[in-house]
């Protein structure tokens, strides 16, 4: 079989991306040699210092270079010196949106040998996945101020759902759920009780969409609940589909019973177009340049983009490869693994298993 080639726009991006990215792209060239892919890396330098640089955040002329690639790999978006807000949606939820990454997938994963903060929970025990709908919702940008600064300022900011984007999300939730081929369970994190508008439409799309999945379970849970049972049951979860912002929180939630940052990784997916992989931690700015961060976040990002492109087998040797190396760290907190964060690539690389 032939070589397949893969051409790859990599955003490094702030703070302690470029290292992580850097060792994430050290994995994917050594898996590429194993399994016969080649890839072809395209680097951009968005982020706080071109924006400082510059005063430029995204060009709309990368988005459309962005469209000539078959996936992005983005280390991380957050500047210390830049104000909040203008980095996050002008470059990550910019991307997001102009690519119609409607999607964003975030396994989470207790892999053996990681510590959880859950007492007697195991590996078997967490092992979910969050389908979070990734263009709508409260990061739709929908709203405005009125009279700002005087005692009558009035600030709107509203919850964007529509038929399309809810239906969209939900049936990608299922057919994720039939592919993981696990629990066969489809739980919808809402808060139909209080949000009755949006999450009404929510409840009836998922209820009708499952008419044609009838070999998946259903489940309903309100976010609140939802965070509770994440840290009480989480084994009772298999697949989570859920709105924009509540997604972004039990995410956070996810990483940190998964055991941290340093291992959770999420991607960007447009099925029909150019998705993004990133680590979900950010720019952990005070780790910068200090070779001490985790890079196993962003190696499992990559695994993720590989399994995309339809590669899964050099997917799954990846994912051996993580699984190998996590129980050799001490910890995956920056500063606490007991290995450098190059020296954790090339311990991902040597535990490649060969095909
Ligand atoms: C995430 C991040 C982003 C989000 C921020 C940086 C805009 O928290 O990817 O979860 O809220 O989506
Ligand atoms: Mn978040």
């Amino acid at each position: 079989m032939g070589t397949r080639n893969y051409n790859i726009a990599v955003i490094p991006g702030d703070g302690t991306g470029p290292e992580v990215i850097a060792q994430g792209i050290k994995v994917l060239k050594a898996a590429g040699d194993l399994y016969g892919m080649a890839f072809h890396f395209t680097e951009f330098d968005f982020g706080g210092e071109r924006y400082l640089r510059t005063g430029e955040t995204l060009p709309d002329t990368a988005i459309e270079e962005l469209k000539g690639f078959q996936a992005i790999y983005l280390g991380a978006i957050g500047h210390p010196g830049v104000k909040p807000g203008i980095l996050e949606k002008g470059i990550l939820l910019k991307l997001r949106f102009a690519l119609d990454q409607y999607i964003n997938l975030r396994p989470v994963i207790l892999y053996p040998g990681v510590d959880t903060p859950l007492k007697d929970k195991r590996p078997e025990d967490i092992d979910f996945l969050v389908v979070r709908e990734n263009t709508e919702g409260l990061y739709a940008g929908a709203g405005g101020v009125l009279r700002k600064g005087t005692p009558d300022e009035v600030a709107v900011q509203e919850s964007i759902n529509t038929r399309k984007g809810v239906e969209r999300c939900i049936r990608f939730a299922f057919d994720s759920c039939r592919r993981r081929n696990k629990r066969r369970k489809l739980t919808l994190c809402g808060k139909t009780n209080v949000l009755t508008f949006a999450f009404d439409l929510w409840e009836r799309t998922f209820h009708e969409v499952a008419k044609e999945y009838p070999d998946i379970q259903t489940d309903y849970a309100h976010v609140d609940a939802i965070c509770m049972w994440m840290v009480k049951n989480p084994e009772w979860f298999d697949v989570i589909v859920t709105d924009n912002m509540f997604g972004d929180i039990i995410t956070d939630l996810g990483a940190m019973i998964q055991g941290g940052m340093g291992i959770a990784a999420g991607g960007n997916i447009n099925p029909g177009g150019v998705s993004m992989f990133e680590p979900i931690g950010g720019s952990a700015p005070k780790y910068t340049g200090k070779n001490v961060i985790n890079p196993l976040a962003a190696i499992a990002a990559g695994q993720m983009m590989v399994d995309n492109l339809g590669e899964e087998k050099a997917a799954r040797a990846i994912e051996i490869g993580i699984k190998e190396i996590v129980t050799r760290l001490k910890s995956l907190a920056a500063g606490r693994m007991g290995y450098t964060t190059a020296e954790v690539g090339d311990l991902v690389v040597s535990a490649l298993p060969r095909p």
